[in-house]
Order: structure tokens, then C-alpha cells, then sequence
């Protein structure tokens, strides 16, 4: 198949374009570069020996996706293109609903013009908030405690009013849990500007001995040890999952489905620090801080209904997840005081 990813230079495209087109599929990328870089193609063409087509343009400009969609016989679309970072969301609200709602919006106009119906979208466990029992199944109530998860959950209803408004579409809305850790080749992974605000990008800069310690949000969370709990998933099983997701498309005669992907797992701050010291041989110096507003203790899905309906489940281990998003780390910090070095030149 041609399939378009939106936002497909970032950290969770990148990964599934390695592996659609390790499926035999022909992927196209569309990137703002807001948040990527264009090495990133060549790099998907070092591991899988193609380079991606890449334009260079936002999903806000209809006119332009239209003729992407056209001009490369686009039959599906994977949209991971929006804004992700929840502390940003409140500072910078309309900034969330531009790119992220009506940035969808565009994308939805220019596939009914070109009669591409098949959509695979981005969302995220942020949208069940509070969880009021565990495991989280895709029927938890949904109630979004950020600007952020809010344009997630405007995203979900209206992609399911289209599919109720035109049976011709097939749509999958994917709900992530915790993405983390890199291709093993150690040449695609998360690399955010700045001081990481998500947890395993901060311990890999701690670890490489880029910052001094970690900050651990809190130890008196009604937890097996303390400190908050999450459904960790690694990226690599993240993409497979959309790579079943679309085949799911092309035999379900449903027109908009919901699924978790995690790996039913509940993992803490403290053990996944002990899990990177031992992957990375690097010790991690840590402090016990107060708790980060708008936390939540515990977190985990039920990734049942992805297991029976699309015949995905998550294989890799928390230490796989570690090992890779060390080695991710190691070489990203070379190429970084490279880039130094000549920039001193
Ligand atoms: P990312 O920032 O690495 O990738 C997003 C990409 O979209 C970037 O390359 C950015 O340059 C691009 N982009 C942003 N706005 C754009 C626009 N208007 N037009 C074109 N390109 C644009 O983020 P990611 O972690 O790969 O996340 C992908 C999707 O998954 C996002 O929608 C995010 O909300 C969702 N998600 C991520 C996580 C996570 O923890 N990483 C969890 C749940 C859901
Ligand atoms: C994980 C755990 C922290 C950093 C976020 C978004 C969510 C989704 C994924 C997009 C928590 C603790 C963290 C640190 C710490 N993104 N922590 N010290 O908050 O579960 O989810 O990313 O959809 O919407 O909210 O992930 O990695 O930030 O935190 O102790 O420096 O690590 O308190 O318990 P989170 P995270």
C-alpha cells in the first residue's frame, strides 16, 4: 500500500515507517519539522535501504496535502502530526487546538476530496484521566484534565461522527500508553530540545551524565514502592501495532474502532531506574521530590481487545526498552558533541 504519515519524521512515525516499509509498504512522510529533523529520512534509509519521500509542509495547508495525496495514490493515512507536550497545552491552549484540532480537520477535508477513507490516528491514555479502576479498557469513562488530552478527545468524537456520517470510512483511533526506547541500530529514538520533561529521555541524559540527577515526582503514591506507575510500551512494539492496525482496516467492515496499545505492565519510577542502570552499566543519582501537579499514581492498560481484534500484542521487555534507548542515547551524544566540536571549529 501508499500510505502518508503525518508527522511521520518524529519519534513514533519514524519507528513505523522502519516498519511498514520492512512490510513491503511504500510510505510517504509529511513533516513541519517543528519537532524533527530531515536526517531522520536518510537515517529510515540506512536501516531499511529506502529513504522515505519526505515534503516538508503542515497538515494546516488542505491545498498542499491534497496533492500529496493525489500525487502519490495515497490508499491510507497515519496521523501522529500535533503537539504533545501537556505543560505547554495550558500555557499555550490555542496553539494545541490550531494544530492538533484543526490541523486534523484539515487532514479529514483534503482525504474526503481525494476519497482516501482509511485513517489511523494518534491518541493517548491521557484521555481516561483519573483512572476509576485498573486495567484502563477502551470503555473507561474519558475525561481529559489538560488542554492537551482535550484535543485528543475533541479529535476521537469527531472522527467518529464522520465514520457514523459515511460508512465508507475505516478508521482506527489508537490510544498509546507510555512510548519509550528506540530502534535497536541505535540511529532513530527520542531526542526532545531541551531539558526532557517524560521520564526515560531524562534518565538517558542522566545516565550519559548530562544532567546531574533525577528529579523523582514523589514517593508517597499509593504504590508498591512510592513512587507513580505507568504502562510502559516499547516504540518498536508501539509501531508494529499500527502496522496490524491497518491491516485491520482493509478487512473490518466497522467504520471507527477504539484500541489501547500497552502492555498491561505497571512499572515505577524506581524500577525503571534500576532497569536503566543495569542495561546502561551507568549509575543513576536520583532525589525524591515533591509530586508533579496533575500526575496520576498508577496507570495501566488492558490491551485486551488489541490482542483478540487486530492480533497485536506487545513482546518487548522494560530492559529492552532500556537497552535501547541507551544505545539510542550513546549515539545521539556523540552526533551532539560532534555537531559541538564543528560548530567550535
Ligand atoms: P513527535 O513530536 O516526535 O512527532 C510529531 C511530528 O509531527 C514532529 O515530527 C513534528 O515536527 C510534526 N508536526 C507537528 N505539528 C505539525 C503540523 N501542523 N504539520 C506537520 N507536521 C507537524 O511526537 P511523537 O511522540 O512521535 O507523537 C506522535 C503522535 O502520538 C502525536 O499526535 C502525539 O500526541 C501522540 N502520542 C504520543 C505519545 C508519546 O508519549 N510520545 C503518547 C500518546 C500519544
Ligand atoms: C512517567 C512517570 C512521573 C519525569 C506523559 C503525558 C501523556 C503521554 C505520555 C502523550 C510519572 C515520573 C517523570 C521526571 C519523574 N503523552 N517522572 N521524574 O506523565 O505518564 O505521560 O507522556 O500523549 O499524555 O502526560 O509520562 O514520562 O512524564 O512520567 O519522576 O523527571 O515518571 O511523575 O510517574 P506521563 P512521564
Amino acid at each position: 500500500m501508499n500510505i502518508l504519515l503525518t508527522g511521520g519524521l518524529g519519534y513514533i512515525g519514524s519507528h513505523t515507517a522502519v516498519v511498514l516499509q520492512g512490510a513491503g509498504h511504500r510510505v510517504f512522510l509529511l513533516d513541519n519539522l517543528s519537532n524533527s529533523r530531515l536526517d531522520v529520512a536518510e537515517r529510515i534509509g540506512r536501516i531499511t535501504g529506502t529513504a522515505p519521500v519526505v515534503e516538508v509542509a503542515d497538515v494546516l495547508d488542505t491545498i498542499r496535502v491534497r496533492m500529496m495525496l493525489r500525487h502519490h495514490r495515497i490508499q491510507a493515512v497515519i496521523h501522529f502530526a500535533g503537539l504533545k507536550a501537556v505543560g505547554e497545552s495550558v500555557a499555550q491552549p490555542l496553539a494545541y487546538f490550531h494544530h492538533n484540532v484543526a490541523g486534523t480537520i484539515s487532514l479529514l477535508r483534503a482525504m474526503a476530496d481525494e476519497g482516501v477513507r482509511q485513517l489511523v490516528f494518534s491518541s493517548s491514555a491521557t484521555v481516561y484521566g483519573q483512572p476509576q479502576r485498573l486495567p484502563l479498557a477502551e470503555d473507561h469513562p474519558t475525561r481529559a484534565t489538560n488542554p492537551y488530552g482535550r484535543t485528543k478527545l475533541h479529535i476521537e468524537a469527531m472522527l467518529q461522527d464522520l465514520a457514523a456520517s459515511d460508512p465508507a470510512w475505516r478508521i482506527a483511533i489508537l490510544r498509546y500508553f507510555n512510548p519509550v526506547g528506540a530502534h535497536d541500530s541505535g540511529l532513530i529514538g527520542e531526542d526532545p530540545n531541551g531539558i526532557p520533561n517524560n521520564l526515560m529521555p531524562y534518565i538517558a541524559r542522566v545516565a550519559a551524565g548530562q544532567l546531574p540527577h533525577l528529579n523523582i515526582w514523589g514517593d508517597d503514591y499509593p504504590t508498591a514502592d512510592g513512587t507513580g506507575v505507568r504502562d510502559y510500551l516499547h516504540v518498536m512494539d508501539l509501531a508494529e501495532g499500527h502496522r496490524a492496525a491497518l491491516d485491520h482496516l482493509g478487512r473490518t467492515h466497522q467504520s471507527c474502532d477504539i484500541f489501547n496499545l500497552g502492555t498491561g505492565q505497571g512499572t515505577s519510577v524506581l524500577q525503571m531506574v534500576r532497569a536503566f542502570e543495569q542495561a546502561s552499566g551507568r549509575p543513576i543519582p536520583y532525589r525524591i521530590a515533591a509530586r508533579r501537579p496533575g500526575d496520576v499514581a498508577a496507570c495501566w492498560a488492558d490491551p485486551t481487545k488489541a490482542q483478540q481484534v487486530l492480533g497485536w500484542r506487545a513482546t518487548r521487555t522494560v530492559h529492552d526498552m532500556c537497552a535501547s534507548a541507551w544505545g539510542f542515547a550513546v549515539r545521539a551524544g556523540g552526533q551532539r558533541s560532534c555537531q559541538e566540536d564543528l560548530a567550535h571549529k
